[in-house]
């Protein structure tokens, strides 16, 4: 049985985030929400208790677990060679949607990093989160609450609909503010890389720490730097091809490659944008708008459930425009390109 409790982000209940701590204390694993998107949490001390994390998602042994903090004075304990800007790195952003990698202590089980002498960190800005981190006064390992697979929760239903029987407790707290998983920052290469970009952008971190290199624009999903890249992600049931240009062209293309399909006997769907939505006039093809193309951040907030909805839908294959990679909007188009699998077309 799985039990859903609502949390009020703006007026917490102790009571109930008591309730979710001890169960953690007991070694269960919690569904909680976070700023980006719902993690799977566990006491990270507990090497019981991180197993299950695994077996409830079905993620293989080898994809290491983001340990989450509410203080920053709790990391020390947990990792060897300091960055120095690590304080200033902190003071900017924690609580906050940046993961950072660091060599580890012995204290981290090895369960959490799959073997590598490296441990990702994050503060979450989330007030239940924060809450439920100092009420259970462990460090919580949480990954994404999906299955593996799956697209990251950004709502307690998407959690119910992967985990549910599998985890005693979900926390609701509504949808995450971000939509994205956290920016993961590497500080143990010499040279700091992002190795999976969020809404924390390299233009954002370069004047604490110098140049920031983007690791997914070399597109290299196979590297081992970190291993959950190398793992199809984010992706919708039915197969994505993305159609990057002007908008107006994107939308007659689309819908020409619709037609193609509909004369196949393939039911398609379409991921469009306000800028674009009125050029979509067939009702009989499932079409979503994602928000204004020039809002990013808006149409992050919004995207994996997309990806559920049309799974939802039953269609055969999905047509998504591309965006403009500003801001989290470059965050954006990495979750949209991994979804299919770098299928793009792009218009002259
Ligand atoms: O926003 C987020 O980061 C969410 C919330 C719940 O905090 N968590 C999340 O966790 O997205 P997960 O497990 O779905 O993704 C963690 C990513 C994976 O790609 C994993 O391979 C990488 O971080 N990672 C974890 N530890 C690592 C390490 N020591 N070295 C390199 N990559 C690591
Ligand atoms: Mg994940």
């Amino acid at each position: 049985m799985t039990e859903i409790i609502k949390i009020d982000r703006y007026n917490i209940d102790k009571d109930k985030i008591q309730y979710a701590a001890g169960l953690i204390n007991r070694g269960s694993v919690v569904a909680f929400p976070t700023e980006t998107v719902y993690g799977l949490g566990a006491n990270a001390l507990d090497s019981k208790a991180v197993r299950d994390i695994f077996t409830a998602k079905g993620r293989p042994q080898d994809n290491p677990l983001i340990v989450h903090l509410s203080d920053i004075k709790d990391i020390y304990d947990l990792i060897l060679d300091i960055p120095d800007y690590l304080g200033l790195l902190a003071d900017v952003f924690w609580p906050g949607p940046l993961t950072i990698i660091f060599r580890r202590s012995k204290l981290i089980p090895d369960e959490i990093t799959a073997g590598l002498d490296t441990v990702a960190i994050r503060i979450p800005s989330h007030p239940v989160a924060l809450e439920l981190i100092r009420s259970s006064r462990v460090p919580l390992a949480a990954p994404s609450a999906n299955s593996s697979g799956k697209p990251s929760p950004t709502l307690a239903s998407h959690v119910y609909e992967d985990l549910k029987g599998r985890i005693p407790l979900i926390i609701d707290s509504g949808p995450c503010d971000v939509g994205l998983e956290s920016t993961v920052l590497d500080l143990t290469s010499g040279r700091p890389v992002i190795l999976r970009p969020g809404k924390i952008t390299s233009d954002d971190l370069s004047p604490y720490i110098g140049d920031v290199t983007n690791l997914s624009s070399s597109d290299n999903y196979s590297t081992p730097r970190s291993p959950g890249l190398k793992y199809k992600h984010y992706s919708p049931d039915a197969p994505m091809i993305i159609v990057e240009g002007d908008p107006e062209k994107t939308a007659e293309k689309i819908l020409a490659l619709c037609s193609q399909s509909l004369e196949q006997g393939k039911r398609p769907g379409i991921l469009a944008t306000n800028q674009t939505y009125d050029f979509y006039t067939n009702t009989n093809i499932p079409t979503i708008c994602l928000g204004n193309r020039n809002s990013p951040s808006e149409i992050a907030a919004v995207l994996f459930d997309s990806f559920r909805k049309m799974n939802t839908y039953g269609v055969d294959i999905i047509y998504a425009e591309g965006l403009p990679p500003d801001g989290i909007g470059f965050s954006v188009m990495n979750r949209l390109r991994r979804a299919a699998n770098n299928n793009i077309i792009i218009l002259k």
